[in-house]
């Protein structure tokens, strides 16, 4: 790979906790897990982490609470060797949790208290200007505020940078400015269906060309059948997926995010940046939780 590629990351951050079952509960049921697992998560986090282990240079705009949970999150891109100088420390915000149910099949419920990473403002957003101009992609998700993400692609934008938008957790309608300053849509099937007002089994090659009404570029990924890259004026790629044994499928989606968009800023290459981000999202799901954290 070319020299490391720069990469501006909107990274919203979740305290994980995390339990396996055989199978999801029914409303109103208590089911019995294995060992809780409690770990670091937040879908823009997990992708700042991906990337820069993938051999990015990664800088971050972030908010957490003023707690244990934030300062855990600090030392962890510390670690990562991540730039932190956008993170904002919000006092009576408790840093974002993330509750998951993992069942024998490896597949996820998940759901997300996003509190400080709501408190991500526009304004935080000025002060790293220079950052945002100097990266050859800004990658966000949405579980920071639209108009946080609206304000960096909008920079990005002016300064020649290519953005990309992991939709999730999905919303019915993306506001119309976002999707304009859309480079590269990355979703999964379910999400992919949402956005584009299909049902959620719909074929993906349809709703793909669907989407590329709205966007030039989009990549459905399909899990075990691996991910689709939809351009305008092009052929649809296919990647195909490794078998691998899976044990916990959660944060398998932003492995391939952090990996697919490192690849895509170093050399351009859609083929190779696809499979990148197949690979990564593969290994991801043959451990527990977002992110394996070393040791
Ligand atoms: O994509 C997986 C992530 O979604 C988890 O880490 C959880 O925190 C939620 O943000």
């Amino acid at each position: 790979m070319s020299p490391a590629p720069r990469l501006f990351v909107l990274a919203s951050y979740m305290r994980d906790v995390s339990i396996t079952v055989d199978r999801f509960p029914v409303p109103g049921e208590t089911r019995t897990g294995d060992d809780g697992l409690e770990a670091p998560g937040g879908k823009g986090s997990n992708q700042a982490i991906q990337a820069a282990r993938c051999g990015a240079s990664v800088a971050i705009a972030a908010a957490v609470g003023d707690d244990a949970a934030g300062r855990a999150a600090l030392a962890l891109w510390a670690a990562e060797g991540i730039d932190t100088a956008g993170v904002v420390t919000r006092p009576g915000h408790a840093t974002g949790l993330a509750v998951i149910l993992v069942d024998r099949a490896g597949e996820n419920q998940i759901v997300i208290a996003p509190g400080a990473n709501r408190q991500l403002q526009p304004a935080d957003l000025i002060p790293m200007h220079r950052a945002i101009a100097g990266a050859r992609l800004v990658l966000a998700q949405l579980e920071t505020p639209i108009a946080s993400t609206v304000a960096a692609f909008s920079q990005a934008r002016a300064s020649g940078v290519t953005t990309l938008l992991n939709a999730a957790p999905v919303m019915a309608e993306l506001p119309e400015p976002l999707c304009a300053l859309t480079d590269i849509l990355v979703v999964n099937e379910l999400e992919a269906a949402a956005l584009a007002g299909r049902e959620p089994d719909s074929d993906p090659h349809t709703v793909g060309q669907r989407l590329l009404a709205r966007f030039e570029r989009v990549v459905i990924t399909l899990g075990e059948r691996g991910a689709l890259l939809f351009q305008r004026g092009e052929a649809t790629l296919h990647c195909p997926a490794p078998a691998v044994t899976v044990i916990d499928s959660t944060g398998a989606g932003d492995a391939f995010v952090g990996a697919f968009a490192t690849h895509w800023a170093a050399t351009g290459d859609a083929g190779a940046a696809l499979a990148r981000g197949v690979s990564a999202g593969s290994l991801a799901c043959t451990t527990r939780g977002a992110v394996p954290v070393r040791g």
